[in-house]
């Protein structure tokens, strides 16, 4: 078994296809003195020359995300052994921050005479797909200082043969981050996978109020103002051996007119924040032309999108649809602020359909950030539950106890009747995990121990179960009430998001992750104390046929606690009582339960 720790680092490694015929040094030296080297790990690092910068000595965000693009289809290629194109790029959102040096606010932009690295790795292979983890740093070489430019996930999908799709090679994680990401890039495929009709189905009927209606302002400018058309031809320096457009290139491209378009509304230079997610919908080659469209779809007050549209046609035939693409600028003065920028005014149909829309994936994406950067020392615990923001829950749901799950330093507390408590401290936090073996197949632990209407069956805390929603196959919403363990005190409550998912893939566990949501119809109330679960939930390994393990976690809360606490210290074994009463709910009940409907991924 491999630890997660490290003692040294080696040298940046060159990248190629295959690592065989050049032997390379390890770039890690594990706690236990193993060598180690993660093989799809891919560097580049470029001094930023006046070639790559904008007018202002910035980096072109272009520019970044060629090479981006280029170190991380050289890391899948890597893995793949063959050509690789990419599919999709996960939402960016670019860290420009203002930091004080020496006594100066600088800008920590991205300049020339600083270097950009950017490193980046396979966290996962699926069939013929791949995600690759992408980290971009920047660093000044005359203060030594670097920071963090932004991180992103792409997918690259290995070329088919003559022979057919390729079937890629499954990768192993072996440290204790690479597991967690390996773990958690299944969920981000899920999400990638219905992203699409989610938003779809989100513009449609979710998140755009019926009644909604564009705002006129005063001194409005027209949209009309910020369109910009403009048309590349594809050359050979654009494209890859295969002939293929590199995907880096298009977003350059869309880059480039989005920034114009963003520059028409406020007449200055824009910074761009966010990008929200690429996907590639179809090839392009070389000898294309590709036509990119941008306009600004709605202007807020520090912040715009530009929506951007890349077509390709050959001459004489009909343009195909390549990629669309939403992106976010601010426009900041001399300190840094952002700027208040003028408003727009939407051309009638589907420049005010773009409008709302845009008002739509703003609230979506600020859902997003609140959900994903809800660190874990902030208050409230609970995030506010609604349609727009489900499919982002549901996977930082799961995320979450896959995070904890994937943790190694667990500390084992006693074990009792087979059952086993371990916990894990960590800074203000206490972790705990209670394993056992029961003698059935996974799937039927996996349908019982999802139901948890049944829980009261088993579990004494769970005094009532009642199902407020269920989101969809995979998702339910519930209001548990559980007796207080301190004598006279109220009863607690909690509003919980059960989320749950079978195997990806074979070796994966089955998940049911639990955590506190929020939701208007059901607030606290004085009859009950309103507790809060961060991350809780069952891992559920497939052992052999008719073995499975459970492993049931939680990160305590202060509303938890006292549940758990006692038994940590050794002044009881309740937890042992609950869980072997748990085995024996399964056992008598592995007979009745039917399967559930198997989900699609
Ligand atoms: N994001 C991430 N992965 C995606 C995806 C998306 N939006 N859509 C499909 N995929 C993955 C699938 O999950 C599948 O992975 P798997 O084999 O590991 O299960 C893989 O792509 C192939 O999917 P499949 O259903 O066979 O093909 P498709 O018809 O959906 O096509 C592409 C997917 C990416 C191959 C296709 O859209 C394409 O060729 N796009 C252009 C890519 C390109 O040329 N990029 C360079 C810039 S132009
Ligand atoms: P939609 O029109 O539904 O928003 P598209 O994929 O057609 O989706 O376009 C994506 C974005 O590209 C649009 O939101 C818009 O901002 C921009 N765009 C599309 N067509 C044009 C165009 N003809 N001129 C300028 N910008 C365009």
């Amino acid at each position: 078994m491999v630890s997660k720790g490290c003692l040294y680092s080696f040298p940046a490694m060159t990248s190629g296809f295959q690592d065989s015929a050049v032997p390379e040094e390890p770039l890690l030296i594990l706690e236990y003195g193993e060598a180690y080297r993660n093989l799809t790990e891919v560097k580049m690092s470029h001094v930023v020359l006046p070639c790559h910068a904008n007018h202002c000595n910035e980096l072109s965000i272009g520019q970044l995300l060629k090479w981006m693009d280029t170190t991380a289809c050289l890391a899948a290629e890597k893995h793949a052994g063959s050509p690789c194109i990419t599919a999709s790029v996960d939402d960016i959102h670019f860290e420009h921050t203002i930091r004080g040096i020496h006594g100066r606010h600088e800008k920590q932009g991205l300049c020339v005479g600083q270097v950009v690295n950017i490193i980046t790795k396979v966290n996962r292979a699926f069939n013929s797909s791949m995600e690759v983890g992408i980290l971009v740093s920047c660093e000044d070489l005359y203060s030594g200082s670097t920071w963090r430019v932004c991180k992103a996930f792409a997918t690259f999908v290995a070329r088919p043969t003559d022979s057919g799709k390729v079937q890629l090679k499954p990768l192993v994680p072996r440290t204790q981050e690479e597991q967690m990401e390996y773990s958690i890039a299944a969920e981000r495929r899920r999400m990638r996978l219905v992203h699409a009709d989610n938003m779809k189905d989100l513009l449609s009927n979710g998140a755009i109020r019926r009644d909604s209606i564009c705002q006129e302002f005063k001194d409005s400018v027209p949209a009309e103002k910020t369109r910009v058309e403009s048309v590349e031809l594809v050359l050979p320096p654009h494209a890859n051996h295969q002939g293929n457009t590199f995907g880096g290139q298009i977003m350059a491209w869309m880059e480039n007119v989005a920034t114009i378009a963003a520059s028409r509304l406020c007449n200055a230079h824009p910074t761009l924040r966010t990008i929200d997610m690429f996907h590639f919908r179809g090839p392009s080659q070389v000898g294309d032309r590709l036509v990119l469209k941008a306009i600004v779809n709605n202007s807020f007050k520090n912040s715009m999108e530009v929506g951007v549209c890349a077509e390709a046609y050959q001459c004489g035939e009909p343009q195909r649809h390549i990629n669309s693409a939403f992106m976010n600028f601010v426009v900041l003065d001399g300190d840094g602020q952002p700027r208040v920028l003028p408003r727009i005014k939407p051309e009638p149909v589907n420049g005010k359909r773009r409008y709302l829309e845009a008002n739509a994936r703003k609230k979506i994406r600020l859902d997003r950030k609140y959900i994903f950067s809800c660190s874990q020392t902030e208050v409230p615990l609970s995030v506010p539950w609604d349609p727009s923001n489900r499919v982002y829950l549901s996977l930082n749901n799961v995320s979450a106890l896959k995070i904890l799950a994937a943790k190694r330093d667990w500390v084992l507390q006693y074990e009792r009747n087979k059952v086993t408590l371990y916990a894990l401290e960590e800074d203000q936090f206490l972790s705990f995990k209670v394993e056992m073996m029961v003698e059935m197949v996974a799937e039927k632990v996996f349908v019982l121990l999802s139901d948890l209407s049944r829980r009261h069956e088993w579990d004494q805390h769970y005094q009532k179960c009642d199902l407020i929603c269920q989101v969809d196959e995979d998702d339910m919403i519930y209001h548990v009430v559980t007796p207080s363990v301190v004598k006279d005190s109220k009863f607690q409550d909690f509003v919980l998001l059960a989320s749950r998912r079978r195997p990806c893939d074979k070796g994966d566990p089955y998940v049911i992750a639990l955590r506190s949501v929020t939701l208007p119809t059901h607030s606290a109330t004085k009859d009950y104390t309103r507790g809060e679960v961060l991350s809780a939930g069952f891992t559920i390994w497939e052992e052999s046929d008719t073995v499975t393990k459970v492993s049931y976690y939680n990160q305590a809360t202060p509303g938890v606690l006292p549940y758990i606490s006692r038994d940590i210290a050794g002044l009881s074994s309740s937890f042992c009582t609950t869980f072997t009463s748990c085995r024996k709910f399964l056992e008598e009940n592995n007979k009745d339960s039917t399967p559930a409907p198997a989900s699609e991924l």
